[in-house]
């Protein structure tokens, strides 16, 4: 048997996932819509090595993700490169299942303990390090949710359970059963974030941040290819909305509007921004801008091709470049912050709770 190739982080940043003990590199790799469909066999080697080579040691994948193919697809990698299990972070979600059937997705109980199984099946793996579920469900009793999360993790098939798209009340909520039941918590969200998606992570979320300190897992940076610039000139052929274009249809729909051309010009200012004041690519200055959150844990990249991914992991070094000063200016340029919590008309209270405007 070779020797394993040993893990060099580079220059990756790691954070803490959430209030756990696991640490994550700032930029991790994901396979929606890449491995097991439009990426498979020798390219997906090829990417993943990549990534591990360059310090990202994170793979996020789904069941639902090509019907099981993406998990097929990074479990086959992982075994024939032969990583220590102990370098690698793996991820995966529980949710939309791979087959129709009453019981073959959602959140029962029965679903979370086979859902894990066929999962780990799939990925060749005895566990993943963090399950989630990758979306709420409102037909199925929370403390069933949080019950099954945990026996999953008292089997060893996962370290930690975390949720994704579910609403900060639905978070609230798994917390407080936790807590009352002496159970484990979730550790993270796995949320849409970019710079055209900023209500739920920026404002429905805060109560979250600081009241359990949950970390996120953020998808689509780059608004699935928008903020790269590659979308400016029409819908090169290839690229995902053009391979994925009734998927996307509503998007495709709203580019064409002024909302969408309004898009668009934002996004060549953003990278006029990234090219005269920074050196840098569109797509990097758009990955560090959500990298530099304070609760940004890390950001999952999506990549067709090599050159993808290199490209992106510039972004490690704008992200100290992201001054103040050029923070204003990309907000200058997006002008859609969300606002603070409403007040409805209330002064709000500084830290001591004395009125702020006295
Ligand atoms: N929890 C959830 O509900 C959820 C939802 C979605 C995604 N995710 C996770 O998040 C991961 C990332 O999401 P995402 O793939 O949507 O991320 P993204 O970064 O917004 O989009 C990635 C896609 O953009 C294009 N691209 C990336 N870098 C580029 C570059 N430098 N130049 C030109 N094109 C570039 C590629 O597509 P083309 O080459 O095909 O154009 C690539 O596949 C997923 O793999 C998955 O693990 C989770």
């Amino acid at each position: 048997m070779s020797t394993p190739p040993t893990f060099d982080p580079k220059n990756m940043p790691f954070r803490r996932l959430g209030p756990s003990g696991l640490r994550v590199p700032v930029f991790s790799l994901g396979g929606w819509l890449t491995f097991g469909k439009s990426v498979v066999g020798d390219p997906c080697k090829e990417i993943m090595k990549l990534a591990f080579e360059n310090g990202i040691n994170m793979f996020d994948t789904a069941e639902v993700y090509s019907q099981g193919k993406s998990e097929e697809e990074m479990g086959r990698v992982i075994k024939e490169l032969g990583w220590r299990r102990s370098d690698i972070v793996v991820t995966t979600k529980l949710y939309w299942g791979t087959r129709p059937g009453p019981n073959n997705g959602g959140l029962s109980r029965k679903h979370i303990i086979e859902g894990t199984q066929e999962s780990l099946a799939r990925l060749q793996l005895d566990y993943v390090d963090v399950i989630f579920a990758h979306r709420a469900d409102t037909n199925v009793p929370m403390e069933e949710v949080v019950r099954a999360f945990n026996y999953v993790i008292e089997k060893g098939w996962a370290f930690y359970w975390a949720t994704s798209e579910w609403s900060s009340e639905q978070i609230e909520e798994a917390y407080h059963i936790a807590d009352k039941l002496h159970l484990i918590p979730p550790i993270a969200e796995q949320c849409q974030h970019n710079m055209f998606h900023r209500e739920r992570p920026e404002k429905e979320y805060a109560k979250i941040y600081s009241s359990y300190n949950i970390g996120t897992t953020v998808w689509s940076a780059l608004a699935s290819g928008l903020l790269t610039g590659k979308y400016n000139d029409g819908i090169p052929e290839g690229s995902r909305f053009d391979v994925e274009k009734s998927f996307f249809s509503g998007t495709l729909k709203e580019l064409q509007s002024p909302e969408g051309q309004e898009k668009i010009r934002k996004v060549k200012e953003l990278t006029k921004l990234a090219q005269e004041e920074l050196q840098t690519t569109p797509s990097a200055l758009a990955l560090a801008w959500v990298a530099r959150n304070p609760n940004t844990s890390t950001v999952i990249l999506g990549a067709t091709k090599p050159e993808q991914l290199l490209e992106n992991l510039k972004a490690i070094e704008v992200i100290p470049k992201l001054t103040p000063e050029i923070l204003e200016k990309i907000e200058a340029i997006l002008g859609n912050k969300p606002g603070g919590v409403n007040q409805y008309g209330r002064p709000s209270l500084d830290p001591f709770g004395k009125l702020s405007h006295l």
